[in-house]
């Protein structure tokens, strides 16, 4: 096993690979409705070039890919392609962040494919808010992927991006899930990136907010520890089968302890979900260049990591963030 440090001596074991900057949903909170220019397929990594980074990522101390998008199951050939990365030697685990609407009929194959852990977007329970934020009417689908997906004893994290005007009565019945369910259910702070698709903010839900109103209404919930480098502050509700996530996504309280690189559709390499991206890894491999050339300049970009992502932001060339979700992953 390979260790691979950054130059503040943070081990960077995980890799977010988004596959796709296509997406069947519009989230408003992370594109806008109309007007989004998709990348021109030429310009998107093959699967071929995904496949090799994967390996060349994984010899250099890389144990967990998440694949993301985009929704990772719009683009074709993603089922080949897990079966294929589900064959390397020293990836110890393949997640998939998705937001569900084409996934239910695919779950029966996960086990197959290696797929152990599946975080489902979803930030509320009512149809009808769910089509104010995502602008399609697609409930009944995505909740019949997570249905599937406890039927088919995966491990499920839901995660909702809390928002004022749009889905805060929806805490407490998404909390309630836990109650009977094995599911991790995670509140996340609303982060800028949404293509400029911008809105106003009544009030920011940050993450202390979010426990406070939690607290309301159940006053025993409890504390749990974290594992090491999560993004999530974990917490039980008594007498709960699962258990309940918060995310300071925007407050950037993980930062110290981040072991994730990101790689956009487009093959720019991210040290932080903040920065611009630092090369681009898909012009490296189409100019021929060897692994070691390749997994050299990766080390090299790990040496020049910013601290944390308020850093990362402050050293962005293309200014303030803007860029849609979409088009990192996440
Ligand atoms: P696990 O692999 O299960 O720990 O999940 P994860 O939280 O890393 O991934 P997921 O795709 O479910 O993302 C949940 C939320 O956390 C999303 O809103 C992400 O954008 C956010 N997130 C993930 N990694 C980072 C990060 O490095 N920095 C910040 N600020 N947010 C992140
Ligand atoms: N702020 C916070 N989380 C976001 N996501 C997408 N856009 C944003 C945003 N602007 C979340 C999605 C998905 C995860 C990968 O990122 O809900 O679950
Ligand atoms: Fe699609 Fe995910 Fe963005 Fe929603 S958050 S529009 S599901 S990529």
């Amino acid at each position: 096993m390979n260790y691979l440090l950054d130059n503040h001596g943070r081990p960077i074991s995980y890799l977010r690979l988004a596959v796709t900057d296509r997406c069947n949903l519009r989230c408003f909170y992370c594109m806008p409705e109309e007007g989004i220019n998709y990348v021109p397929k030429p310009h998107l990594l093959t699967w071929e070039e995904m496949e090799r980074v994967v390996r060349l990522l994984v010899q250099m101390g890389i144990d967990k890919v998440r694949i993301t998008g985009g929704e990772p199951f719009v683009r074709r050939g993603i089922l080949e392609f897990l079966e294929r990365i589900n064959t390397i030697d020293g990836l110890r685990q393949i997640n998939i962040t998705t937001n569900g609407v084409l996934t239910a009929p695919l779950v029966p194959d996960f086990g197959r494919l290696g797929i152990k852990s599946v975080n489902l977007s979803l930030d509320t329970l009512d149809r009808q808010r769910f089509f104010d934020i995502t602008r399609r009417d697609e409930f009944g689908r995505v909740w019949e992927t997570f249905e599937a997906l406890q039927a088919h004893n995966i491990k499920t994290k839901l995660n909702a991006v809390v928002m004022s005007g749009k889905n805060i009565e929806d805490i407490i019945p998404m909390a309630e899930l836990t109650r009977i369910h094995n599911v991790s259910v995670r509140f996340i702070e609303e982060m800028p990136f949404n293509g400029d698709g911008a809105h106003e903010y009544q009030e920011f839900w940050n993450y202390r907010k979010i426990l406070d109103e939690l607290k309301k209404h159940y006053p025993g919930i409890y504390k749990l520890p974290d594992p090491a480098a999560s993004t999530a502050y974990h917490y039980q509700i008594p007498g709960h089968k699962g258990t309940i996530g918060i995310i300071a996504a925007f407050s950037r309280t993980f930062c110290g302890t981040c072991n994730r690189l990101r790689i956009t559709p487009q093959g720019q390499f991210k040290t932080c979900l903040y920065d611009d991206g630092v090369f681009n890894i898909k012009d490296l491999l189409r100019q021929g260049l060897s692994d070691e050339v390749v997994q050299s300049r990766v080390f090299e970009a790990l040496q020049h990591r910013a601290k944390d992502g308020f850093e990362a932001e402050g050293q962005r060339k293309a200014g303030l963030v803007s860029e849609s979700m979409s088009t990192i992953g996440g």
